[in-house]
C-alpha cells in the first residue's frame, strides 16, 4: 500500500516500508528502508526525518539558508547540484552541460503494474501498486519521473527513471542511472560477485570505506566478471553491530543485461548510497524534442534475516514478478547435451548411438550442441548460416529429429543468433552487419564477430532463419549462446541512421531482447535456456525469457560448489542449469566418484553432458535413478527456499538445505503448465552435506540447525528415489562389488525419526567421520564425498 501524508510517501508491502519526503527545494529525499512498519501517522514521519544538519562547510542549494544536498539522503542526484557525488542523471545540449534543478511537481499512485517499456521488466499484477513521482525544471524544459512499485509481501522496490525533453532542440543523455539505494549508518561490507570465464560469480566481500567503490561490466554483457547482483551487509566487527539491527541486508540487482556500473559512496558525512544502471562510459542517448528515454528497471531488496534471507527474498521476487512465468514453476527436461561427449565431431550416427542410450536411462531431451550447421567442424566458421549441414546430417536434421521424438524424447538444438563468422555465406552477403571499425585493426574472440544486433533488419533475418530450424525440426528447446565479448563498438547501421555510436550497447542488448520476444511470442512453448560462455550473462534481464541459465562452462563438481553457493545468492536454484560432465573433469582433468557430481548438480535444473557410450561409470539404471532423485527435488527446487547452510568458500564441509512448505506460491497461477507431475502437497527438505577435502582435524561441529523446520515428527533418510531404489538393489545383486555411495549410505545410515524442535535449534547430525564409534551414521571417508538427505515430516 503507498500513502501519501504530507510530504511524505510511505510504500509498505507488508515485509518492508520504504520512506521518501521531499526535501525542502523540491528534490525527493530518502527516509527509511526497513521492516514493515504500517499505520505511520504523520508526526512519526516528521520523527523518522529529524536529522542533525550536517551543511557547515557546503555550498547551499538555497541562498540565506543552511540548506544543502551534500549531507541529504537523495532518490535521484543530478549532475552540478550541491551533491557532489557521481549524478544518477547528466544531460547537455550542443556539447554544454545543463545544470538541472528537478524539483517535485505531483505524484500518482497507480494500481497494478503494467508493462511500461519495451524489453524485460517485472511483471503486470494487479496487486502490485507503483508511486510515480513528477519531477521538473521549468526553465530547463526536462522532465523526470521517478516511478518504485511495491509487490504484496515482496520486500522488494522497483524503481525506474523516465526522462523527457521538452525542449524543441534535441538534448543529450550522458547519465542515466535507473536508481539509488540510500542507507543509514556505517559498518556496512559490499557483497558481489566477481569472476572470469569457468570461475563465474565467487563471493567478494568488501569493507566500505568513505570513497568509492565499483563493481561494472563493459564487455557487452553482463558479464563474467562482475555481476549486477550486490549485496550490503553489516560487518560483523563493526560498531554498527551494537545496533541491534545487524540482520538487516539490503540487495540490489539490475533488469538489464549489457554494460552495467554499480558503486557504492560514502560520503563525507558517512552517508552510503549504491547507485546501480546502464554504464555511462558506453552510453549516450539523443533525446528528441518530446522524446523520453526509461532507464532498465533496478531492484532493490531488503531483508531482517540476513544475507541468506536476502537470497531468499531475491529468489522468491525473481521467480513470482520476472521470470518468464510460462516455465518458472514449471518441471523441466532433463537434458543429454551433445557438447562435452563429442564437441564438433558430431554426425547423425554417433548422435543416434547417444540418443539411443539416453533414452534407456529416462532422459527427457536431448540437445544438439555446437557444430550442427554450415561446415562448422571447428569454432573456426559458419555462425550466422542457421541450415543443417547435410555431411553431418545426410538423412536431413528435420529426419534426425523425429528420430529422436520416436525414441520418446524431446528434441534440443544449440545457437548463437548474435554472431557471424569471417567464414560464412552471411559474411559474404553482409559483412555490413558485422561489429566494427570501418577501417583499421579489429579484434577476433573465439574466430568470431558480433552481429549488429542494433540493426532491426538484422535481428528479423536471424529470427527468419532460426523459426525454418524450429519449425523444420519442431524442436522444444534452444540453447542460445553469446561467447564472445564486444570490442571496437562500430555500427555500419547507426553511422547511416545518423545515430550516435554511443548508443550501440543499449540498442544492441534491445535487439537481443527482440529476437528473445519474438521467439518466446511465436514460440511459447519451446524452452530457451541463456548462456553465454557458460554464465557470461547470467541477470534478470535474460531470466525474463529464459527460466534457466547454463551457469558454467566449469562442470567440476568442486568447483561448481562455490558457482552454485554465489549464484544462488542472487539467484533461484530453478535458474541453475547443472549438468554431470565428462569423466575426469575437461576443464580441470580433477576426478569425482559420479555421487558428488551428482549431490552438487542436484540443487538446480540437473542435466548431463556425458558420452554415455564411453563412460562405463554409469548403467542406464544408475542414470534413471539419478533422474528419479531429480524428480523427487524438483518441485522443492521450483518453488522451494535455499539455505546456505555452510559456505564452500569459508568450510571444508559445506552444506545447503532445500526446504517446500508444500504450498504454491500465491502468485504461480494454476494452470495446466504449471502443474507438476509429483506435485507435492507435504513439506519437503533436503540436505545436502559435503566433504571436500578429507580432512583428520576439521573442525568439529557435528550438526546443523534447520531454522525453517516446524514441530512435529520428521523421518530423515538419504536421497532416493523410489524409482531407482529397486534398480540399485538389482544392480547389486548383478555386481555385487559394485556400490554406489546411495547404496552406500543406505546400509551405513537407518532411518530415524527426530523432532522438529531438536533439528531447528540443535541441528541434523552431519553423516561426517566421527571416530568410526557413530553408528547409524554414515561415514564420510575420503576427498569429494557428499550426501543428500531427505526429511519428511511425519507427525
Ligand atoms: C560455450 C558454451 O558455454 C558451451 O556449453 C558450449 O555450448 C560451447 N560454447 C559451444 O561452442
Amino acid at each position: 500500500m503507498i500513502r501519501q501524508q504530507g510530504r511524505f510517501f510511505h510504500l509498505c508491502d507488508g515485509a518492508i516500508s520504504y520512506i521518501l519526503e521531499i526535501l525542502d527545494d523540491g528534490t525527493p529525499g530518502h527516509v527509511y528502508f526497513g521492516a514493515a512498519m504500517a499505520d505511520l501517522e504523520l508526526e512519526d514521519l516528521e520523527y523518522m526525518a529529524r536529522r542533525c544538519g550536517k551543511s557547515t562547510g557546503t555550498v547551499k542549494a538555497i541562498a540565506g539558508t543552511s540548506f544543502s544536498l551534500a549531507d541529504q539522503m537523495l532518490e535521484y542526484p543530478v549532475y552540478g547540484t550541491t551533491s557532489f557525488l557521481e549524478p544518477a542523471l547528466a544531460m547537455e545540449q550542443e556539447g554544454m552541460p545543463l545544470y538541472l534543478r528537478l524539483a517535485y511537481t505531483g505524484f500518482e499512485i497507480r494500481d497494478g503494474k503494467e508493462k511500461s517499456m519495451p524489453g524485460p521488466q517485472t511483471r503486470p499484477d494487479p496487486k502490485a501498486q507503483s508511486l510515480i513521482l513528477h519531477l521538473a525544471d521549468r526553465d530547463a524544459q526536462v522532465e523526470v519521473d521517478l516511478s518504485y512499485t511495491i509487490y504484496m509481501q515482496g520486500a522488494t522496490v522497483v524503481r525506474s527513471a523516465k526522462i523527457t525533453n521538452l525542449a524543441n532542440c534535441p538534448r543529450n543523455l550522458t547519465h542515466a542511472a535507473s536508481g539509488v539505494l540510500n542507507v543509514r549508518d556505517t559498518g556496512w561490507n559490499w557483497i558481489h560477485l566477481n569472476g572470469s570465464w569457468a570461475r563465474e560469480r565467487q563471493i567478494v566481500e568488501q569493507a566500505l570505506v568513505p570513497g568509492t567503490a565499483v563493481i561494472e561490466s563493459l564487455t557487452g554483457a553482463s558479464s563474467h566478471q562482475c555481476n549486477p547482483w550486490n549485496a550490503l551487509v553489516k560487518s560483523p566487527d563493526s560498531p554498527a553491530s551494537c545496533q541491534g539491527d545487524n540482520n538487516l541486508a539490503y540487495g540490489c540487482n539490475l533488469v538489464y543485461s549489457s554494460n552495467f556500473k554499480a558503486q557504492a559512496d560514502i560520503n563525507e558525512f558517512g552517508l552510503l548510497r549504491v547507485m546501480e544502471g546502464i554504464h555511462p562510459l558506453t552510453f549516450g542517448w539523443t533525446l528528441q524534442p518530446l522524446a523520453s528515454f526509461q532507464t532498465p528497471e533496478m531492484l532493490l531488496f531488503c531483508s531482517i534475516e540476513g544475507l541468506d534471507g536476502l537470497s531468499r527474498v531475491s529468489s522468491r521476487f525473481l521467480r513470482d514478478h520476472l521470470i518468464n512465468p510460462n516455465f518458472v514453476y514449471k518441471r523441466r527436461p532433463v537434458c543429454l547435451n551433445s557438447w562435452e561427449a563429442v564437441y564438433f565431431t558430431l554426425n547423425e550416427q554417433n548422435l543416434l548411438e547417444l540418443a539411443r542410450e539416453a533414452a534407456k536411462c529416462g532422459i527427457d531431451c536431448f540437445v544438439v550442441d555446437d557444430g550442427w550447421f554450415g561446415h562448422r567442424d571447428l569454432d573456426n566458421s559458419s555462425l550466422g548460416d542457421w541450415y543443417p549441414d547435410q555431411k553431418k546430417f545426410p538423412s536431413g536434421l528435420d529426419a534426425f529429429a523425429r528420430q529422436i521424438r520416436s525414441l520418446g524424447m524431446q528434441f534440443g538444438l544449440w545457437f548463437e543468433p548474435e554472431m557471424i563468422s569471417e567464414d560464412s555465406e552471411l559474411y559474404g552477403k553482409h559483412p555490413q552487419w558485422a561489429v566494427k571499425p570501418p577501417a583499421g585493426q579489429y579484434s577476433v574472440g573465439r574466430s568470431q564477430l558480433v552481429l549488429d544486433f542494433s540493426c532491426p533488419e538484422v535481428v528479423e533475418y536471424i529470427f527468419r532463419q532460426m523459426c525454418q530450424v524450429i519449425e523444420s525440426t519442431k524442436l522444444s528447446y534452444i540453447k542460445w549462446d553469446m561467447n564472445r565479448s564486444i570490442t571496437e563498438a562500430y555500427s555500419q547501421y547507426l553511422a547511416q541512421e545518423k545515430e550516435g555510436q554511443k548508443e550501440f550497447f543499449y540498442r544492441y542488448i534491445y535487439g537481443v531482447y527482440a529476437l528473445y520476444e519474438k521467439l518466446t511470442e511465436a514460440y511459447p512453448d519451446v524452452l530457451i535456456e541463456g548462456c553465454a560462455a557458460g554464465g557470461g550473462r547470467f541477470d534478470p534481464g535474460i531470466l525474463y525469457y529464459s527460466p534457466q541459465i547454463w551457469t558454467s562452462d566449469n562442470t567440476d563438481a568442486f568447483d561448481r560448489l562455490k558457482i552454485q553457493c554465489a549464484t544462488s545468492l542472487a539467484y533461484p536454484l530453478s535458474t541453475l542449469s547443472n549438468h554431470i560432465s565428462q569423466f575426469p573433469s575437461h576443464q580441470t582433468g580433477r576426478t569425482f566418484t559420479s555421487e558428488f557430481q551428482k549431490d552438487v548438480a542436484l540443487f538446480g535444473i540437473f542435466g548431463y553432458e556425458l558420452n554415455l557410450i564411453e563412460d562405463h561409470r554409469f548403467s542406464p539404471a544408475d542414470l534413471t535413478g539419478q533422474i528419479g532423485q531429480y524428480r523427487q527435488m524438483e518441485p522443492a527446487i521450483l518453488h522451494g527456499d535455499f539455505y546456505h547452510l555452510a559456505s564452500p568458500f569459508a568450510s571444508n564441509e559445506p552444506a545447503v538445505a532445500l526446504y517446500w512448505d508444500g504450498k504454491r506460491p500465491q502468485s504461480a497461477p494454476k494452470t495446466a503448465s504449471n502443474s507438476h507431475q509429483v506435485l507435492s502437497k507435504q513439506e519437503q527438505a533436503f540436505v545436502g552435506f559435503y566433504q571436500t577435502l578429507s580432512s583428520l582435524h576439521s573442525i568439529y561441529r557435528p550438526a546443523l540447525p534447520l531454522p525453517f523446520l516446524a514441530d512435529g515428527q520428521y523421518l530423515i533418510q538419504p536421497l532416493q528415489a523410489q524409482s531407482s531404489m529397486q534398480l540399485h538393489l538389482d544392480l547389486e545383486e548383478e555386481n555385487p562389488g559394485k556400490q554406489t555411495s546411495d547404496s552406500q549410505s543406505a546400509r551405513n545410515m537407518e532411518p530415524e525419526v527426530i523432532r522438529g524442535q531438536l533439528l531447528r535449534h540443535d541441528g541434523l547430525r552431519k553423516p561426517v567421520k566421527n571416530n568410526g564409534s557413530n553408528r547409524n551414521v554414515a561415514q564420510f571417508i575420503g576427498d569429494f564425498q557428499a550426501m543428500i538427505m531427505e526429511l519428511k515430516k511425519i507427525g
